[in-house]
C-alpha cells in the first residue's frame, strides 16, 4: 500500500559521505568505519595503533578505508588528519570522536595521582575537543555536518567508572550540548552515544583485575546483551540523514540502566521479600 512513506535506501545510508573515526583499529571504533564503509561511507580512521588500523582498512577494501597515524592528544595531528582526509575526499561529512582510554581503575581517591586523572582527561576530554574543532572547522563552510562522540554510562551516573574516567565522560556530554548550540546555525548536528559495558580490547584487563565487580552487570532490559555493533548501529543513525533533526542528544545504549532505579518504586528489584 502506497501510504506515502518513503523508505530509504536500506544497504546505503550513507552513500556519498565521508567520515572520520579516531580510534578505528580495534573495538567499537573498527565496528563504526566498518559499518560506516557498508553503507557507502569513505572512511578516514586514526589511531595510535598503526599495524592494527592498517590492517582494518585492508580487511575494508582501501578504496573504501583509510589509515592515518594520529595521536587526538596533539592538535596538530588532528589537524593533519583532518586536512588529509579534505585532500583526499574533498569534505568531511561525519566525525565520531571514538579515541578514549579507560585509565587505571583505583577505587580509592586517595590512590589516585594527578598525572594518571589528567592523562585520562587528556585523552578523552581535549582529545574530543581537538577531533570536535577541526570537525568543525571544515565542516561550517559546507554548512552541514554530524559530529558524534562516544560517551558512555558515565557522562550521566556516577559509582561505574573510574574518578577520571566519570570525569571526561560527564565533561564530553556537557561539550557535544555546547558545540550543537553554537553549530545548529551552520546545519552541523552534534550528539553523544553512551553505551552500558562492552568487553573488549579496553574493559577487558579491567574486569580481569576486579572480577568481582563485573561478575553482575546490571541492566534492566533482559535477554538481550549489548555490542560494538549496537554502538556502530545508533552512531549510523546519527551519521545519516534519517537523524537530521537529532541535535545536542544523548542516546543511551544501555538497557534503561540509567533511566530507571532499580532500588525503590513499583518494579523494584531489591526488595528482600
Ligand atoms: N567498552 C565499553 O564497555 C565501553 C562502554 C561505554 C563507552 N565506551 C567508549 O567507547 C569508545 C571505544 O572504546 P573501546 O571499548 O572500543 O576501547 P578500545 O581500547 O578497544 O578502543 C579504543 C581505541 O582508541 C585508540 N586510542 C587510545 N588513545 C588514543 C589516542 N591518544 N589517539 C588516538 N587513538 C587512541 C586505541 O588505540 C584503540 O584503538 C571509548 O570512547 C570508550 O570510552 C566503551
Amino acid at each position: 500500500m502506497d501510504n506515502g512513506v518513503e523508505v530509504s535506501g536500506a544497504t546505503h545510508r550513507l552513500a556519498g559521505k565521508v567520515a572520520l573515526v579516531t580510534g578505528g583499529a580495534r573495538g567499537i571504533g573498527e565496528s563504526i568505519a566498518k559499518l560506516f564503509t557498508k553503507h557507502g561511507a569513505k572512511v578516514i580512521i586514526v589511531d595510535i595503533l598503526d599495524d592494527l588500523g592498517h590492517a582494518v582498512c585492508e580487511k575494508i577494501g582501501l578504496g573504501m578505508a583509510s589509515f592515518i597515524h594520529c595521536d587526538v592528544c596533539v592538535e596538530s595531528e588532528i589537524e593533519k588528519a583532518v586536512n588529509f582526509t579534505m585532500e583526499k575526499h574533498g569534505k568531511l561529512d561525519i566525525m565520531v570522536n571514538n579515541a578514549a582510554i579507560a585509565g587505571e581503575l583505583k577505587l580509592s581517591i586517595l590512590e589516585n595521582e594527578e598525572s594518571d586523572f589528567e592523562r585520562v582527561l587528556r585523552v578523552n576530554v581535549t582529545g574530543v575537543f581537538f577531533g570536535t574543532k577541526h570537525a568543525a572547522r571544515v565542516m561550517i563552510p559546507n554548512r552541514s555536518g554530524s559530529i558524534i562522540t562516544i560517551g558512555s554510562i558515565c557522562s550521566t551516573v556516577g559509582g561505574v567508572g573510574s574518578h577520571a574516567y566519570t570525569t571526561s565522560k560527564h565533561a564530553v556530554l556537557g561539550l557535544t550540548k555546547n558545540v550543537a548550540a553554537e553549530l545548529g546555525e551552520f546545519g552541523i548536528r552534534v550528539n553523544c552515544v553512551s553505551p552500558h559495558f562492552i568487553p573488549t580490547p579496553a574493559t577487558l584487563p579491567i574486569v580481569e583485575k576486579h572480577p568481582k565487580l563485573y561478575t553482575n552487570v546490571y541492566h534492566n532490559l533482559k535477554g538481550v546483551v549489548l555490542t560494538e555493533q549496537d554502538v556502530a548501529d545508533a552512531c549510523l543513525f546519527l551519521a545519516s540523514d534519517e537523524s537530521k533533526f537529532i541535535s545536542g542528544e544523548n542516546i543511551a545504549l544501555d538497557g534503561g540502566f540509567t533511566a530507571i532505579n532499580p532500588s525503590f518504586g513499583l518494579f523494584s528489584r531489591l526488595q528482600s521479600t
